[in-house]
């Protein structure tokens, strides 16, 4: 009997994980199921006793249930806690454990991709929501000069290294003081939902004063080249779209599953193929 994989959330009827997650089972030979489950704020409680009752093996929690979730999981491993999010469910002998696949799938794709480490290096977070919260937990570990935040709201950059556990210098600023100083950093991450589809021409702050050999990395992958990315091309800096962060959640999370971890390089081009476009890593 196949075992059954799959997605929670709201909408989920554009997502890609199906397609990736069922390629990667036929290819690493094991017989299971990915199904994305529309699932309405409301129902979710019945929806993770119902994923319990049927032996669902493990699922991904996407908007808008990666927070409310947490209390109706059997257990959460402690970096999830920490970030606040679960995005990766594992049915371990019947009790769902809760874990977070996205900062780290962020911060492996930004090493692996761009063959960069982070040691030392002067980081820029654009926004402090949820996304950027799983990235900032795990940047903070790989021991970087610091890790600066600016968000539209500096008081919720504020609180976010407020509650940090771990010892990294941050600052917050505005997104107006961030502009200013965008010459002191090695990498920009946005981690906002400005420039998505299919507000194309939106960009969180202004580039002109990023210094050539920044890099600047986008973790929105629809469209795969963000205004914000294009303007940094257009600077000389190494330009890094979401493809990777969104091939790598998945494929730490199918570890967690099987044990095995995919082929990224096979994921990516799936995901690719599927919006339409090119690979885009530029340096
Ligand atoms: P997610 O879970 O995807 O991170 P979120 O928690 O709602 O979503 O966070 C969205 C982030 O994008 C926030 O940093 C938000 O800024 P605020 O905290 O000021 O709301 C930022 N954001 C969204 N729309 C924005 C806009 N038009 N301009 C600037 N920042 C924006």
């Amino acid at each position: 009997m196949k075992k059954l994989f799959g997605l929670i959330g709201c909408p989920v009827h554009h997502s890609m994980s199906p397609l990736m997650h069922n390629d990667a089972f036929k290819q690493i030979g094991v017989a299971a199921y990915y199904h994305a489950f529309h699932v309405e704020k409301e129902h979710l409680q019945d929806a993770v006793q119902g994923m319990k009752a049927l032996g669902i093996a493990g699922f991904n929690v996407t908007i808008p249930h990666k927070t409310t979730i947490i209390p109706l999981l059997d257990d959460i491993d402690e970096t999830a806690l920490q970030i606040g999010a679960v995005n990766t469910v594992v049915n371990e002998n019947g009790r769902l454990i809760g874990y977070n696949t996205d900062g780290e799938g962020f911060v492996r794709a930004l090493c692996e991709e761009l063959n960069i480490e982070l040691t030392g290096k002067h980081i820029l977070l654009i926004g402090a929501g949820g996304a950027a919260r799983g990235i900032y937990f795990s940047l903070a570990s790989r021991k970087a000069a610091c890790i600066d935040l600016c968000n539209r709201t500096v008081d919720k950059a504020k609180e976010l290294i407020n509650e940090r556990k771990i010892p990294v210098l941050s600052r917050a600023y505005s997104l107006d003081e961030a502009q200013q100083l965008l010459g002191n950093y090695d990498i920009i991450i946005n981690t906002t939902s400005v420039g998505m589809y299919p507000n194309v021409e939106e960009m969180p702050l202004s580039l002109t004063n990023l210094k050539k050999g920044t890099i600047v990395s986008d973790i929105i992958y629809n469209p795969l080249e963000t205004m914000l990315l294009k303007e940094a091309k257009r600077c000389g800096a190494i330009t890094q779209n979401g493809v990777g962060m969104f091939v790598y959640q998945g494929a730490l999370a199918f570890e967690k599953w099987t044990g095995i971890f995919p082929d990224t390089n096979r994921m990516k081009q799936i995901v690719i193929e599927q919006l339409g476009g090119k690979r885009h890593v530029n340096r």
